[in-house]
C-alpha cells in the first residue's frame, strides 16, 4: 500500500474518520506524548477535536458559565477552564455566579506591589520574577488563565487604574510586560493583556468612544500590546469596555481582525472585559473568541451561547468562524499543557521565596525624589524618638483597587515594620493626623467627595508629638478609594487636608521624612519646600512596610525611577492643558496626539515637578565614554551604544541610564526626546561597569500616516544618555542613510 502523508490522510474521508478517532483517544486518555512521537502537530490534535464536536459543544467553549470559568466538554476529555485576577496577585476565590467572595480559607495569596511600582523598578528581571510567581500561585489554584497584566499607558494623572498600569511611556511598559508574560507562561498559564485598547480612563469607560490620531495609535498606545504578542507571546489578550473611532473594542474590526490577527499574527483568544460584549454576529465576524462577565443570570442567552448558534442555522455566522474560535481556545489550552496534567505545573503558594520577590520588588521601586542636607538614611541609633504619622503609616492596601484587590497572607505597615526593626531601641510614637473620610464606591468618585476636610484635632494631636520628637516620618499620599478601576481621580490634591498638616508639622519639626504611599501622580507643589527629604513609595504590596523602612534606614539603598512625570499641577498634563480629558458627550479625542507625559513637557519646555525617570540614590554615579561604534547607519543596522558607569560614593547602588533620541529635522513633528533604550546597573562602591547596549535603527522610526508605515527618514540623529528624561550627560549625533 502507498504511504500517505498526513495531510493526505486528512483528506481521504474515511482514513480521516479513523485517524481523528485516534487523536482523539490520545488526547482524550492524555496520550500527548505518545501522539508527539507519532508526529501529530498540535494544529492536527485541535482539527480532530473539533471534528467530533457538536455545535453545541463548540459554542459552549466561548462564553463563560459563571464569573471565571468556561465549560469543558467532558466527553471529549476537555476540562472546564479557570479563569482569575488579576495582575499583582492571585485573587482569592469569589463565587461561581455572584461577586462575592466564596470564603475560602486557603486562597490568600502574594501580594505584589502593583503596576507603577513594577515599573519605578525599572528592572526586567523584577517583572519576570513576578511572572514565575503568579504562575506558580495560579497553577497552584488551578487557573489556567491570569487576567493580567495591564498595559495600557499613563495617560492623564486622573486615571483610576494609573496604579495598575505601568507607565507613560510605550518602551517601559512593554519591556516589563513582555518579561512577565514569559515567566507567567513558562508556568503553564495563559497571561490576558487587558485592556485592548485605549481604556486610558475609567470615567464612562463602559460607553466613552475614543479617537486618536493613527500616529498616537502606532507610537503610544499599540507598542505594549504589540511588544506583548509579538515578543512575550501572550496567549490572550482582553478586549475592553470602550469604542474605538466608533466601534466597541470587542467588535472592533479595525483593532482585532486588521491589527491584532493580521499585523501581530496573534493566535490566541481574544476574550471581553467582564460584560464587554454587545452584539452576536458582528462580534463573531470580527474576531472575538471568549464572552465574558455578561450581566444575564442564564448563560445560554449571552451572545455567545444560544444566540451564537442560532446565528449559525441562520447562515449569518460560519462554521467555520466558530471552528476557529474553537481552534484558538484549544490552541491555549495546549500551550499551557491543560491536557497533560503530568507534565505541567503543579505551583506552590506563599512560599519565603514568592515574599522574597514581593519585597524586592517594593524595595527597589521606592524613589527618592528630595533629600536636602541628606537627611537620608536615618541613622536609628543616633535616634531617640521618631513621630510616626499619617494613616498610611497603618493602613493595609493589598485588598483594594477593585479587580486587582489580593487577599493577602499577610500585609506589613510602615509602623508594624518600624516597630519590629528599631521600636527596642527608639520610642516609636503614632499620630493620625488626618482622617480617610472618603468610602470607595463603584462607578461615580462618589467616595472622593468631602476628601477635603482638615480635621484640626488630629493636626494638633501631630504637631505636638512632632514638636517632642526628633524627627518625623509622615506617610500620606492615596488610598484605594482614588486610586482604584471604575472610577477616576477628580483632582491630583493630596486629599484630607494633608498639605496643611504636613506644613505644620514641619513648622513643629523641621526634620521631617515625607513618604508618599500612591499609585499615580499627586501635587508636591505644597510641600517640596517645606520639607527635606520626600520618599515615594507607592503601594508596596505584601512588604510593603518592610520595604519603605529599609529604605529610610539605608539597609536598602533607593534605585527607583519615576515611571510617569509628575507635574507640578493637573493643567500642566498634555490632557488636561488641552481640555479633553475624560471628554465630553462619551466622546474623547486624543488631542495631544503623540505627546504624552515626558514627550509633551519635554516638547513645550515645561518644567514638571519631577521628571520622568528620576530619582536620586544614597551613592553617587559618575557616566563617562558614551560611545557608539560607527557614525553613519544603515536603516537595517544597529548601533551598538557603549558607556562607562562608576559607583563614585561609599555604598552600593543601582542607577538606570537612559538612552533617549531625538530626530531634530524631520518631515513630520517629533517629540524633543524619546526613550529607546534603558539599563539598570548594580555596583558595589568605587566600581565600575562598561555597558553596551544595542539600538535598532528601525526604532529611530516614526510612524509615517501618508505611507501608512513607519518611516526612518535618512538625516542626523541624536542619541542622549542621562538619568532622567531632563538630566541628559552626554549627546552623540549619528547618521542615518
Ligand atoms: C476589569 C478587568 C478584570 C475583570 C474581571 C473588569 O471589570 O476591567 O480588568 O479582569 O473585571 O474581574
Amino acid at each position: 500500500m502507498k504511504l500517505l502523508s498526513l495531510p493526505a490522510l486528512f483528506r481521504s474521508f474515511s482514513l480521516r474518520t479513523f485517524f481523528s478517532a485516534l487523536l482523539l483517544s490520545m488526547v482524550c486518555a492524555g496520550y500527548a506524548q505518545r501522539s508527539e512521537k507519532a508526529g501529530i502537530t498540535t494544529e492536527q490534535k485541535i482539527r480532530a477535536l473539533i471534528s467530533e464536536m457538536t455545535l453545541r459543544e463548540k459554542v459552549s467553549l466561548l462564553h463563560g458559565n459563571s464569573k471565571f470559568n468556561v465549560s469543558g466538554i467532558k466527553r471529549l476529555g476537555i476540562p472546564e477552564w479557570a479563569l482569575s485576577d488579576g495582575p499583582h496577585g492571585v485573587r482569592a476565590e469569589v463565587n461561581r455566579h455572584d461577586w462575592a467572595y466564596a470564603g475560602w480559607t486557603n486562597d490568600s495569596a502574594t501580594c505584589f506591589p502593583p503596576g507603577t511600582a513594577l515599573a519605578a523598578t525599572w528592572n526586567p528581571a523584577l517583572a519576570y520574577k513576578q511572572g514565575l510567581v503568579l504562575g506558580e500561585e495560579a497553577r497552584f489554584r488551578k487557573k489556567d488563565i491570569l487576567l493580567g497584566p495591564g498595559v495600557n499607558i499613563i495617560r492623564s494623572p486622573l486615571c483610576g487604574r494609573n496604579f495598575e498600569y505601568m507607565s507613560e511611556d510605550p518602551l517601559l511598559v512593554s519591556r516589563m510586560a513582555v518579561a512577565y508574560i514569559k515567566a507567567l507562561q513558562s508556568k503553564d498559564v495563559a497571561a490576558s493583556v487587558k485592556h485592548w485598547l485605549a481604556n486610558n480612563q475609567e470615567e464612562h469607560r463602559d460607553s466613552v468612544d475614543v479617537t486618536m490620531s493613527e500616529r498616537a495609535l502606532r507610537e503610544i498606545y499599540l507598542p505594549a500590546f504589540k511588544a506583548s504578542v509579538m515578543e512575550g507571546g501572550a496567549y490572550t489578550v482582553m478586549a475592553a469596555y470602550n469604542r474605538f473611532r466608533g466601534e466597541w473594542c470587542s467588535e472592533n474590526d479595525y483593532l482585532n481582525r486588521e491589527i491584532l490577527r493580521k499585523e501581530f499574527d496573534f493566535k490566541g483568544v481574544l476574550m471581553t472585559d467582564w460584560s464587554a460584549a454587545h452584539t452576536t454576529v458582528k462580534a463573531a465576524l470580527t474576531g472575538l473568541d471568549l464572552e465574558m462577565g455578561t450581566d444575564k443570570k442564564d448563560y445560554n442567552e449571552w451572545y455567545f451561547a444560544d444566540p451564537l448558534i442560532k446565528a449559525v442555522e441562520e447562515g449569518k455566522v460560519p462554521v467555520s468562524v466558530v471552528d476557529e474560535k474553537v481552534a484558538n481556545v484549544l490552541r491555549v489550552m495546549f500551550h499551557t499543557k491543560v491536557f497533560d496534567e503530568q507534565k505541567r505545573e503543579k505551583g506552590i503558594m506563599n512560599t519565603a521565596e514568592h515574599q522574597q520577590a514581593a519585597y524586592n520588588s517594593a524595595a527597589e521601586a521606592a524613589v527618592l525624589l528630595q533629600n536636602n542636607g541628606k537627611l537620608l538614611p536615618l541613622h536609628f541609633d543616633k535616634i531617640r524618638s521618631i513621630a510616626v504619622i499619617g494613616d498610611n503609616a497603618t493602613r493595609k492596601h493589598c485588598s483594594g483597587g477593585l479587580s486587582s484587590e489580593v487577599k493577602t497572607l499577610y500585609e506589613i505597615t510602615p509602623l508594624q515594620a518600624l516597630q519590629q526593626k528599631f521600636g527596642a531601641q527608639v520610642k516609636i510614637n503614632y499620630a493620625q493626623g488626618y482622617e480617610k473620610q472618603s468610602t470607595f464606591r463603584e462607578g461615580n468618585n462618589s467616595g472622593q467627595s468631602g476628601s477635603s476636610k482638615v480635621n484640626w484635632k488630629l493636626i494638633d494631636e501631630a504637631v505636638a508629638l512632632a514638636r517632642e520628637s526628633d524627627l518625623v516620618l509622615f506617610f500620606g499620599g492615596l488610598n484605594h478609594d482614588f486610586d482604584t478601576e471604575s472610577s477616576d481621580k477628580q483632582n491630583m490634591d493630596l486629599p484630607y487636608g494633608q498639605e496643611i498638616l504636613i506644613h505644620e508639622v514641619a513648622k513643629a519639626n523641621p526634620k521631617t521624612v515625607v513618604v508618599i504611599i500612591a499609585g499615580s501622580p499627586v501635587e508636591l507643589a505644597g510641600i517640596v519646600h517645606r520639607v527635606p527629604a520626600i520618599v515615594w513609595s507607592w503601594f508596596g504590596g505584601m512588604e510593603a512596610g518592610n520595604a519603605v523602612v529599609d529604605v529610610l534606614s539605608g539597609k536598602v539603598n533607593p534605585s527607583g525611577k519615576l515611571p510617569f512625570t509628575l507635574p507640578v499641577s493637573l493643567a500642566q498634563s498634555p490632557a488636561h492643558a488641552l481640555g479633553n480629558f475624560p471628554g465630553s458627550n462619551l466622546k474623547v479625542n486624543y488631542e495631544e496626539d503623540i505627546l504624552v507625559g515626558y514627550r509633551w513637557f519635554d516638547t513645550k519646555k515645561i518644567q514638571p515637578q519631577f521628571p520622568f525617570g528620576y530619582g536620586l540614590s544614597y551613592t553617587n554615579f559618575s557616566i563617562s565614554h558614551f560611545s557608539t561604534d560607527r557614525t553613519s547607519y544603515g536603516k537595517n543596522e544597529t548601533i551598538r551604544v557603549k558607556f562607562t558607569i562608576k559607583n563614585t560614593g561609599s555604598v552600593y547602588g543601582a542607577e538606570v541610564v537612559q538612552l533617549y533620541v531625538s530626530d531634530p529635522v524631520c518631515s513630520v513633528l517629533r517629540p524633543e526626546k524619546e526613550l529607546k533604550a534603558f539599563q539598570k546597573v548594580f555596583l558595589k562602591p568605587g566600581e565600575t561597569k562598561t555597558v553596551e547596549i544595542p539600538v535598532k535603527v528601525a526604532d529611530l522610526a516614526f510612524y509615517d500616516e501618508s505611507k501608512k508605515a513607519w518611516n526612518t527618514e535618512a538625516g542626523e540623529y541624536i542619541l542622549q544618555l542621562g538619568n532622567s528624561s531632563r538630566a541628559i550627560f552626554q549627546k552623540i549625533k549619528i547618521s542615518v542613510k
